[in-house]
């Protein structure tokens, strides 16, 4: 059987096609529309998706009348009218099933891990009302164990900071998260801490932003608010994560919803479970694989987050070293796109984490704020000399102590942290062995990795976009 996953009317519309439990694509709308984040599907997405197949059935990740009921009886903003769920859509009907919000994070979540037991947790600004849910799978099967509905959110919390700092609410959530670095997290804790003591218990309803800080902010404010925050955020998710274990007995644990994409928040996870599973995908864009993964009700065949638009091509290992050799930064665009925020590769830009001007350089290149870090990616078989960690991170999910910062400061934070990407020969063989080379030349298993774009736009898609890149910025991409 044929599923279509859909997800729109949130930030990041996507679609998924999965065939007898196969994933055979998963797409992001951005990149077809060019429209950040964009909340809706599009005809180019639709199109590259039933290239693997016609759809037997429809899924969707979320119910739209209940979300619509939430807004009209309890409040909140946005859409909840699927556009692309009708009839005709196809010139024929076929099927649609309606799953809930967070049941899609947490199949989406589940159904791609390899566990046959564990607590699933959910954390997101907010479905159609929950906000925070345990679940606990076992087998096939999936069951609710606790919930929080709106507007108690830890994501609606993160996010309303997040705009109190003059960011995009639901947008820049992870700039916030790299500025807590440069603050001190004691100056504004305690206010911080008001906004959200337990977290069952919020100060008031975050939909409305921060409407009584009171205080002028000035740009270093802004820095140490963030700190406070991330601090806060940080403990209330402890304190979750504590009674999700609590209530459940499991030791492992599936991460799921925007919150878990707080990379350095998740490193904290492992001190309570001895197993962890993030999907690369966790947010709503992840939510069309979700519903599809719901409407199997099994789990799926992942393989890898390399599931979207097919550039096709080997991957040009000698063409990036030579590059790196030449400038020291690189850019690659190759086979298939990354299903997830995170350049793992097939996007990316590439560069010598050796030279300590580099980070401005790359991030001159992507017109971002000079003080954004970036992250490495290493050897998995290296990674425990250069970071402090002892388990794989080959989504780029958590954030752990350098051990050799003085080797690689182009990808050290300023509190002496990484963001890891660790690659094995399995994951990702062409990757490996550019990895490989760099380290036979140099000594050093490691390299910058960031998402091939510039700020505030998705990551290069297509054939078009390459085009447009190296003809607009002057710049070849190895390909
Ligand atoms: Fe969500």
């Amino acid at each position: 059987m044929i599923i279509l996953g859909i997800n729109e009317t949130s930030h990041d519309a996507s679609v998924s096609l999965i065939k007898d439990g196969d994933i055979l694509f998963a797409g992001h709308a951005e990149r077809y529309s060019k429209q950040k984040n964009d909340w809706y599907v599009n005809d180019g997405l639709i199109e590259d998706a039933l290239q693997y197949g016609f759809p037997d059935q429809i899924a969707y990740y979320e119910k739209p009348l209940l979300k619509a009921s939430r807004l009209i009886l309890r409040g909140g903003s946005g859409d909840w009218k699927p556009r692309y769920i009708v009839d005709d859509m196809f010139g024929k009907k076929v099927p649609t099933t309606y799953f809930g919000h967070h049941y899609s994070h947490a199949a989406a979540g589940y159904y791609t891990s390899s566990f046959n037991d564990a607590v699933i947790v959910v954390l997101d600004a907010i479905g159609e009302y929950n906000t925070s849910t345990i679940w606990v799978g076992e087998g096939e099967k999936i069951k609710l164990k606790y919930k929080q509905n709106y507007p108690v959110s830890f994501g609606l919390f993160y996010s309303a900071f997040t705009q109190l700092i003059g960011l995009m609410p639901n947008q820049e959530e992870y700039i916030m998260m790299g500025m807590a670095a440069y603050g001190d997290w004691k100056r504004y804790y305690k206010e911080v801490d008001e906004y959200f003591p337990s977290y069952s218990k919020q100060k008031y309803n975050f939909h409305k932003g921060i409407t009584d800080w009171g205080m002028t902010i000035t740009e270093q404010d802004k820095f140490d608010i963030a700190a406070a925050v991330q601090m806060v955020y940080q403990q209330r998710l402890n304190d979750f994560m504590h009674m999700a274990y609590s209530i459940t007995g499991k030791k492992n644990l599936v991460f799921m919803g925007g919150c878990a994409l707080n990379s350095s928040a998740n490193t904290l996870l492992w001190s309570i479970f001895d197993m962890i599973w993030i999907m690369p995908n966790p947010g709503d864009a992840g939510s069309s694989l979700g519903a599809a993964a719901a409407m199997y009700g099994k789990h799926v065949n992942w393989k890898s987050p390399y599931l979207g638009y097919d550039l096709g091509g080997k991957y040009p290992v000698d063409k990036i070293i030579e590059g790196l050799n030449k400038d020291k930064i690189v850019a690659v665009a190759t086979g298939r796109a990354e299903y997830g925020p995170r350049a793992l590769g097939n996007r990316s830009i590439l560069a010598d984490p050796r030279d300590p001007d580099i980070k401005d350089k790359v991030n001159l290149i992507k017109q971002r704020e000079l003080f954004r870090p970036f992250a490495p990616i290493v050897m998995e078989d290296h990674a425990h000399k250069w970071f402090d960690m002892d388990f794989a991170s080959p989504y780029m999910q958590y954030t752990v102590k350098c051990l050799q910062p003085e080797k690689i400061p182009s990808v050290v934070h300023a509190d002496g942290t990484s963001r890891v990407q660790t690659v094995n020969r399995e994951q990702h063989p062409g990757l490996y062995r550019v990895l490989n080379k760099f380290y036979l030349q140099t000594g050093v298993p490691v390299l910058l990795n960031t998402s091939l774009n510039i700020k505030g736009q998705p990551l290069l898609n297509d054939e078009r976009d390459i085009l447009d890149w190296e003809t607009t910025y002057n710049f070849t991409i190895c390909r």
